[in-house]
């Protein structure tokens, strides 16, 4: 087409630039022209797509439905499912819409009778050895077999013959393949070689033989394994920490961060009454993509912990005993008062740990500072194992996912808030060492844990053993066993808050269950202490703490996936 002239879905290739009139020598720089994005006619819309996306990109970018299997932005395409088939004008066979490049003035038809026709001869295909067990699979409500069979499938089925059955196999700790469901997408395999760069998956045999298997002697256990459940279009590949829990309308998702290191994963947590069930990826183009790790996936188990701390306690005549939140807090308040008015200013601390929500450490660190303006503000112990985990492509050895070292997700957003309030800091190993004048002073603190799992380090700092501690935490110690005021909290998907990233990203996320009963969110119980009114919400925290917290947002709940190019391989 020449430069000037329309394209049929309207002016799309821009005219040549004309230059200054009169022919005046111009010192201006030359005019940029801009490559023009194609622009196709999808069943008659028009729709504006990016630059070498395919069909099937642009049309779920717009909104327009196109069947897929072996299709996912995130992996290379290999076109093998043939549900994706479009008409395209002007070509006399169906393209996989999947595999086709967008061209300037492309015209398809996804709902044709041949296209439709295509969509038909698939699925009665597919289903042929396809056990029809969907009221006793995993998968059943949120599988694309289902979900197509129902939209683009026949009635009834014309298969007389005995349908090929195969063994359900074990292929990881925590994978089970259920072959005979299987429809040889392939995304799996390609997931271990792409993205985990683990290989541990292949096509075994040819025809209605093939099936998936793993080589022998080497599960599918990588640290990014259970991303491949995700994956699986229908309920072959199934979790077994899921498997026969909940069906799966049942669940409601609530966005989250992952609580196990710095990454700050992007997440959904899936429960129902109170409960939650399993951990799924949300997607962030920036931070995780499509990914987690199975820490991640698996983080929500220590929030259902039967050992979780359930009942406020505190030290009468040298030992503990069960009391209410009233009484708790008040002896709280008068054992870290009573230690100012002994030994003077600059002899309170908090140690705030790197698992609580921004918002909660601003708020814990303005109750302490008005018992003692010079209270010291410390971070809480960061384990790191030294090395970030990269995995990368087995074939094309670029980098595609990252598990960080660093094994808790706020160590940035507290220093952050410390360094916001001011005043007197310390980090863990300088109380730990205790070589600063001031931090020997100190005689009575607030110490908050909420990690995963026991945190207590064998080097403690001196005041951990003496002194008054007033210790928060979700799960038993002896650092809980010898508090004066042991106060049961919530974990991280009982309340709303924000971490931030090593990245320097901050991002929030919500309560997704109630806290276990006897447990109190720790933005609440600061809030009565600092003697304000309501209960504790993240966003109005948030803007009273100002820029940077104040404008955090969550991300939209429905993140348009980016289009796939061409894969590099
Ligand atoms: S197990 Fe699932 S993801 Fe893997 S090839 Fe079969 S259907 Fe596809
Ligand atoms: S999604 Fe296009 S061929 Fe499978």
């Amino acid at each position: 087409m020449k430069p000037g002239l329309s394209s049929p879905a309207g002016p799309r290739v821009p005219a040549e630039p004309t230059g200054p009139p009169g022919g005046v020598k111009s010192h201006r720089r030359p005019y940029i022209i801009l490559a023009p994005m194609p622009r196709i006619t999808v069943d008659g819309r028009i729709i504006d797509c990016k630059d070498r996306q395919m069909i099937i990109a642009a049309c779920h970018d717009a909104g327009i439905e196109v069947p897929h299997y072996c299709y996912h932005p995130g992996l290379s395409i290999v076109a093998s499912c043939r549900i994706c088939l479009v008409e395209v004008e002007g070509v006399p066979k169906l393209v996989p819409a999947c595999q086709t490049p967008v061209r300037d003035g492309m015209v398809v038809h996804t709902t044709s009778s041949k296209v439709i026709n295509n969509q038909k001869q698939v699925m009665e295909y597919l289903l042929v050895n396809h056990p029809l067990d969907c009221p006793v699979c995993d998968q059943a409500g949120e599988c694309y077999l289902q979900d197509y069979s129902y939209q683009y499938g026949r009635a009834q089925s014309r298969f007389e013959e005995d349908k090929q059955k195969k063994p359900k196999k074990d292929v990881g700790r925590n994978i089970l393949l259920y072959n005979d469901r299987c429809i040889i997408c392939t995304r799996c395999v390609r997931f271990t070689r792409e993205i985990s760069g683990t290989s541990e998956l292949y096509v075994d045999g040819r025809g209605h033989r093939e099936e998936i298997d793993i080589f022998p002697g080497k599960p599918c256990d990588n640290k990014l394994a259970g991303n491949v459940v995700d994956l699986c279009p229908v309920g072959a590949l199934l979790d077994k920490d899921f498997l026969f829990k909940q069906r799966v309308w049942l669940l409601t998702s609530t966005p989250s961060i992952s609580p196990v290191d710095s990454g700050g994963e992007n997440i959904y947590l899936e429960h129902n009454e109170g409960v939650i069930y399993r951990v799924k990826p949300r997607y962030n183009a920036d931070v995780n993509t499509w990914w987690i790790s199975d820490d991640t996936r698996y983080s929500y188990k220590a929030v259902h912990d039967p050992a979780r701390l359930r009942t406020p306690r505190r030290l009468q005549y040298g030992a503990q005993i069960d009391t209410t939140w009233d009484k708790a807090l008040e002896q709280a308040g008068d054992l870290l008062g009573k230690v100012v008015s002994e030994k003077g200013p600059g002899s309170l601390y908090a140690m705030l740990s790197p698992m609580m929500a921004c918002e909660e450490a601003w708020l814990l660190s303005l109750y302490i500072r008005t018992i003692d303006p010079q209270a010291v503000l410390a971070v809480g112990p960061v384990p790191d194992t030294g090395t970030d985990e990269v995995f990368r492509n087995a074939l094309t050895g670029q980098p595609t996912f990252v598990i960080k070292s660093q094994k808790v997700p706020n160590a940035a957003g507290i220093r952050r808030v410390i360094g916001m309030l001011g005043g007197p800091t310390a980090d863990f190993a300088e109380m730990v060492a205790q070589q600063r004048d001031d931090l020997k002073k100190l005689s009575g603190g607030w110490i908050v844990g909420g990690y995963l799992s026991s945190w207590v380090p064998k080097d403690i700092p001196p005041q951990f053993k003496k002194g008054v501690r007033i210790v928060q935490d979700i799960l038993p110690s002896s650092l809980a066993d010898a508090a004066d005021v042991l106060l049961p909290a919530a974990a991280w998907a009982e309340k709303d808050g924000c971490w931030e990233n090593y990245q320097g990203r901050i991002q929030p996320f919500e309560a997704a269950v109630p806290p276990v009963e006897g447990a109190r969110r720790e933005g609440d119980v600061y809030l009565r202490l600092l003697g304000r009114s309501g209960l504790y919400k993240a966003e109005s925290v948030r803007r009273e703490m100002g820029e940077p917290f104040a404008s955090v947002r969550m991300a939209e709940a429905a993140t348009a996936e980016p289009a796939f190019e061409f894969a590099e391989l």
